[in-house]
């Protein structure tokens, strides 16, 4: 049973108020000040304790200090991550799946078994992981963030698919704060570094003419892999291979989601994307390149000029002419190479 905390109107649970404590202190925090801040006995404090230490915590507790916080669990879990979120997140719920075949597929099974609430779906393992146009995404177990939003926006149904682009944008700039890095992004659903890819993104929706009944986007970054199939080295990278540094996953996807939320809220209150594309265009590696359009009938060349408010990307043909292409219906590539 976990114990829990009321803060205000809300339960935390008492280790991840623990938590909170030993990551805003520098050095020692007694067992005593902890039991008195948050009006527990000693007994529970320890438990607390010791649950974080099963965890991944390298917790050091010594007899007259009391506990200091050593070192924090890389890999996806649940109090880490949790204490790596917005205060307060518009997800509700949060779910850490140990292995999983899809956090997409849980994300859609949580909403029929009538979860109808924001909620975020990790997994440290995906062994059905869905990439776009039926691929499949590379999951291995704790070397990757794999991590779903369920969603039920109040927007018309066409928009859906420019959570893709908020998502894409947020998670560019988490990787920029906590790497160093200049990740840009390949419009639409790619995040990439020189001339490889570290992130994609699956936006999925189930709605009727007018009304979405659920969005699930679906975020997997490449984060601590060391290694990539022959197939795929050419084309991917993770943020461990370029930084040479292991990177703590909940911390990354604690940015993530807070950069999410920020224009996702805008995004609700504007009813448009017009705030971001500045950024977004920005980063757009497509921008002032040749692109190869492919689409079901043939494919055909240009020069990206613009991401557009409606998420269309703007290409112009080499006779002068200006075609708006729609994710769903085309794919680009670099004219020499996958970017
Ligand atoms: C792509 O680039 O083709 C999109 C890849 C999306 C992968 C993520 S990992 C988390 C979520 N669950 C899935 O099964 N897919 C998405």
């Amino acid at each position: 049973m976990a114990a829990f905390y009321l803060e205000g109107q809300e339960r935390v649970r008492m280790k991840e108020k623990i938590l909170e404590l030993l990551k805003n202190s520098k050095g020692y925090v007694s067992g005593e000040a902890i039991s008195h801040q948050l009006g527990v006995s000693r007994t529970a404090i320890w438990k607390g304790i010791n649950r974080l230490k099963e965890e991944g915590y390298t917790i050091r507790s010594v007899r007259n200090k009391g506990y200091c916080l050593e070192e924090e669990p890389v890999v996806l879990v649940e109090d880490a991550l949790r204490s790596y979120l917005p205060r307060p997140t518009v997800f509700s719920d949060v779910y850490v799946y140990e292995s999983i075949e899809s956090t997409n597929q849980a994300a859609k099974a949580l909403w029929q078994k009538g979860l109808h609430k924001p909620a975020l779906i990790f997994a440290r393992e995906q062994t059905g992981g869905k990439g776009r146009r039926g691929k499949q995404w590379l999951s291995p177990k704790d070397e990757g963030i794999f991590m779903s939003m369920l969603l039920s926006p109040d927007i018309a149904p066409h928009k859906g698919s420019m959570l893709t682009l908020v998502a894409g944008l947020a998670t560019a700039e988490a990787i920029a704060e906590l790497t160093g890095l200049e990740p840009l992004i390949k419009w639409p659903n790619d995040v990439v570094i020189g001339d490889k890819k570290v992130c994609g993104i699956l936006t999925e929706m189930s709605a009727e003419m007018d009304y979405i009944h659920y969005l699930v986007v679906g975020v997997g970054i490449n984060v601590n892999q060391s290694y990539f199939e022959d197939e795929i080295v050419t084309m991917a990278t993770s943020l461990k291979k370029v930084t040479g540094k292991t990177v703590n996953c909940n911390a990354l996807a604690g940015l993530v989601i807070k950069a999410f939320e920020k224009y996702y809220q805008q995004f609700l209150e504007e009813g448009s994307l017009t705030f971001m594309m500045g950024a977004y265009n920005q980063k757009c590696v497509n921008i002032g390149r040749e692109l190869q359009v492919i689409t079901r009938n043939g494919s055909w060349e240009g020069v990206g000029e613009k991401v557009s408010e409606d998420g269309t990307l703007q290409i112009c043909r080499k006779d002068g002419t200006i075609i708006n292409v729609n994710a769903g219906e085309v794919s680009v590539r670099g004219l020499y190479g996958y970017v």
